[in-house]
């Protein structure tokens, strides 16, 4: 979905909670609103750590550490936001766990190398921090997205007649080199652990390597067909991190892919748009068997339908319906979660699009017990105080992601990725080039910005 056009199709226009109700209402979604807020406050335990409050940042790539993988300055900097801004925890980004797994040359990878860089990160987060938050590493393999020097390099669960690009050599991983894989998992695992995180997060979404294997029914061999097989690889990984490592593993999961048959993770054969909630609790009890104690419920693929995971006002294509009906699949994923699962932390994703009347959404989920915690993406780039900002009831709308999409595409244009509209001193530079079709920023200097 790199295409350069944009449609302006929708606007949030709703102007107070009442408004929201009526079109929750028009729309026929279930999603519940709440105003009394008191709840959000609560701090949460997770683990063998605890997050301050219920509002937590989720991992959000920057496309800026330095080539050694390190934290860059401006990596620096958007942490250092993140964690004044007073949110109970913060999903560091996608880490890569092998340099052939970067998703761009510019994305984190810890290493024995690094590790003091890291260890700086981490420490950082908690010298700034508003309230003590608990940090999550979220370790990744970007397998059909990787590209981790110049050009892209998929290495795949299997060649796909919906995501293949022309033109592209497609690298089918054999069951051995998952094997191999899992090893850096681990040795990642135990880095962050050193390096001072409260969890790792296994990341299984949005299309990436362990992502993919959960909806490979074409793959022969051990990791594909059965769900059995196509959910080994990930649970072998959490297996080999919890023996080895004195780390809470968390998982990033995709609910459903909405990809057609005989792809797609958690869909129905007939109609990949409605979610089979089945796959993904099942998985869920597995996952929880084997210790982990903290899961993020997401969706889609943002390379395919990036509306599924996203919801926007302005994008690459006008999505097939309402964003309500999209951001309703989203909180459902993570009640399902919590109803199968009741022992879990349970984080849903899906409110920067409601602006300022995410709050009364949010407070909503939190008092049906459809999850523990609430995460924001485009939100926390927008506006990374947004959480003091919520709790301490000063909440300044005219600060709000807009939900217009330019952090998504300077990412795909090659960029460093933030937000365009409220950071515009950085960003607004960045995606200007990268519309204009300039050489990639990942040969920018990036200058001192802490
Ligand atoms: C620029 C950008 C970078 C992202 N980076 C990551 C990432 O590193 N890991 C991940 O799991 N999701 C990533 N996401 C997805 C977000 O975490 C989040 O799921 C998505 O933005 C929807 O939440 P929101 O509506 O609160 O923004 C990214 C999204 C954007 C727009």
């Amino acid at each position: 979905m790199g295409d350069k056009n944009r449609q302006e199709h929708a606007r949030f226009d709703y102007e107070n909670v009442a408004a929201l109700q009526q079109i929750i209402k028009k729309t026929g979604v279930k999603i519940p609103v709440n105003t009394s807020y008191e709840r959000l406050r609560e701090s949460v335990s997770i683990g063998s750590g605890k997050a301050a409050n219920r509002l937590s940042v989720l991992p959000m790539e920057g496309c800026d550490a330095k080539a050694d993988g390190s934290p860059s300055s401006l990596t620096v900097r958007r942490y250092k936001r993140f964690a004044q801004g007073g949110a109970g925890l913060i999903w560091v980004e996608a880490t890569a766990v092998v340099p052939a797994g970067k998703a761009n040359p510019r994305q984190l990878i810890l290493t024995k190398e690094n590790l003091a860089s890291f260890q700086s990160l981490a420490a950082l987060i908690d010298q700034q921090a508003a309230v003590e938050p608990y940090k999550v590493l979220q370790l990744t393999h970007s397998g059909r997205y990787s590209r981790p020097v110049d050009k892209p390099a998929p290495q795949v669960a299997g060649r796909s007649q919906y995501l293949d690009k022309p033109g592209l050599q497609y690298d089918v991983l054999a069951d051995e080199e998952l094997d191999s894989l899992i090893p850096a998992y681990v040795k990642s695992a135990k880095l962050a652990q050193l390096a001072g995180f409260n969890a790792v997060d296994i990341k299984a979404c949005h299309g990436y390597l362990i992502s993919e294997l959960l909806g490979a029914r074409y793959r022969e061999g051990r990791y594909g067909g059965s769900f059995e097989n196509r959910t080994r690889f990930l649970l072998n990984i959490v297996d080999a991190v919890r023996q080895a490592v004195d780390i809470d593993i968390a998982v990033r999961l995709n609910a459903y892919d909405e990809l057609p048959h005989p792809y797609g993770w958690g869909v129905r054969a007939e109609d990949c748009r409605q979610p089979d909630w089945n796959e993904m609790t099942s998985l869920l009890k597995l996952l929880e068997k084997k210790g982990v104690t903290l899961v993020n419920l997401t969706g889609g693929n943002p390379y395919y339908n990036p509306h599924v995971n996203r919801p926007y006002d302005s994008g690459p294509y006008k999505p097939p319906f309402h964003q309500l009906i999209h951001a309703e699949k989203l909180f459902k994923a993570a009640m399902h979660a919590k109803q199968a699962v009741p022992g879990l932390c349970v984080m849903a994703t899906g409110f920067s699009w409601f602006r300022d009347l995410a709050l009364p959404v949010a407070a909503g989920l939190i008092e049906r017990n459809w999850c523990d915690l609430v995460g924001f993406g485009r939100q926390a780039f927008a506006y990374p105080d947004f959480a003091k900002a919520m709790l301490s009831g000063h909440f300044d709308k005219n600060k709000c992601c807009i939900a217009c999409g330019k952090c998504s595409e300077i990412m795909r244009d090659g960029g460093c990725s933030g937000c365009v509209v409220f950071d515009r001193e950085i960003y607004q530079p960045i995606y200007r080039e990268g519309r204009a079709g300039k050489p990639p920023i990942a040969s920018l200097e990036i200058k001192e910005h802490v």
